[in-house]
């Protein structure tokens, strides 16, 4: 069989250069799946498995960067991950610090625009300081726009943005008419950003687990089956490949 370029790019284990793709997703989101599973193959806690997630997290992002992709959203926590043990929440807390703390300055260097996706004011006060001064910090930044989910939930999301529009409607600001689909982009999170092009979940689990439920409209999807403390940047640039394969719709005849 001939070997193509495409077969040859495929086998090279080396990161990938901007140019080796056909084309690049605007917006990448993560949903960083299989920390737990992870640990129990290795007979470790949970939380060393979520510590090992996070050296994942730091290839990734500077990937990302290092392709010139302009959005990456990573989900970190979700509303519903309060439900899990004490232990293990108070575990990914503390990695929520150790990761500011090692990586702010390396991603203020790099002019990464940090902003956190969630509802911060239900977090300890230390990781609510940490994140705000990151978003502060790196605010007016204009490479990279990193967006991390903590304490982040679609749903919730979309309830706030119903809100914060009832209240305009209610004021006089805005009639009910002229409520559009901007409009309710503009009152989320990741306002003024993209839509997601390509929606990533390791893990082989195939569910969005309530992540930007309405910038996911029509997000391609890859499921990768290895584990996220597993995940390589040749993983994705396989994913990233199968996105510049799709053919994308949006509804009409091509
Ligand atoms: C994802 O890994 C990280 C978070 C939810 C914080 P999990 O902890 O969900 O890993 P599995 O699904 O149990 O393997
Ligand atoms: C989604 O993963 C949340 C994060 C990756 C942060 P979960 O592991 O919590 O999702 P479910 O419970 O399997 O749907
Ligand atoms: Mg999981």
């Amino acid at each position: 069989m001939k070997i193509t370029t495409a077969w040859k790019l495929a086998l090279k284990k080396e990161p990938r250069t901007t140019g080796e793709f056909d084309k690049l997703p605007e917006h990448v989101a993560i949903i960083m799946d299989g920390n737990g599973r992870w640990a129990r193959k290795h007979k470790l806690s949970v939380s060393r498995g979520h510590r090992q997630g996070t050296e994942t997290l730091r290839e990734i992002i500077r990937h990302t960067d290092d392709l010139g992709i302009k959005a990456l959203s990573l989900y970190a926590f979700s509303t519903e991950n309060w439900k899990r043990s004490e232990e293990e929440v108070a575990a990914l807390m503390q990695l929520i610090l150790d990761f500011f703390a090692s990586e702010i300055d390396e991603l203020d260097e790099k002019n990464v625009r940090i902003l956190i996706l969630g509802d911060k004011s239900a977090l300890p006060e230390k990781q609510r300081e940490t994140l705000k001064e990151a978003e502060r910090r790196t605010g007016k930044n204009t490479g990279l726009r990193l967006n991390i989910a903590i304490n982040y939930g679609g749903r919730a999301e979309l309830v706030k943005a119903a809100q914060e529009i009832a209240i305009l409607v209610k004021n006089g600001t805005l009639r009910p008419e002229e409520i559009t689909e901007n409009t309710i982009s503009d009152h989320l999170y990741t306002q003024g950003q993209p839509d997601v092009d390509l929606l990533i979940r390791t893990s082989g689990e195939q569910r969005l687990s309530n992540f930007l439920l309405y910038q996911n409209a029509y997000a391609e999807f890859v499921f990768p089956e290895v584990l996220w403390p597993d995940f390589t940047v040749h993983d994705y640039d396989l994913a990233l490949d199968a996105f510049a394969h799709r053919e994308r719709r949006f509804g009409k005849r091509l």
